[in-house]
């Protein structure tokens, strides 16, 4: 499972990293979302898909 952060549409929201902090991370400079690696790490999925439907901003996508 691969999960990608649009750095366009993600506005910060931090609710990813709250969900799933072993998935997503936040940049220091601009409270950006980003994956910490684009494959999900095992036993973490249900987390990310969590947040991934959490995002107000529909800003992380499934890339597979
Ligand atoms: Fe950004 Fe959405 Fe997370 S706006 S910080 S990807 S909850």
């Amino acid at each position: 499972m691969k999960v990608r952060v649009d750095s366009e549409r993600c506005q910060g929201h931090t609710l990813c990293a709250m969900i799933a902090p072993e998935v997503f991370e936040l940049s220091d400079v601009d409270g950006h979302s980003t994956a910490i690696s684009e494959e999900v790490p095992a036993g973490q999925e249900t987390k990310a898909r969590e947040a991934i439907s959490s995002c107000p901003e529909r800003a992380i996508s499934l890339i597979s």
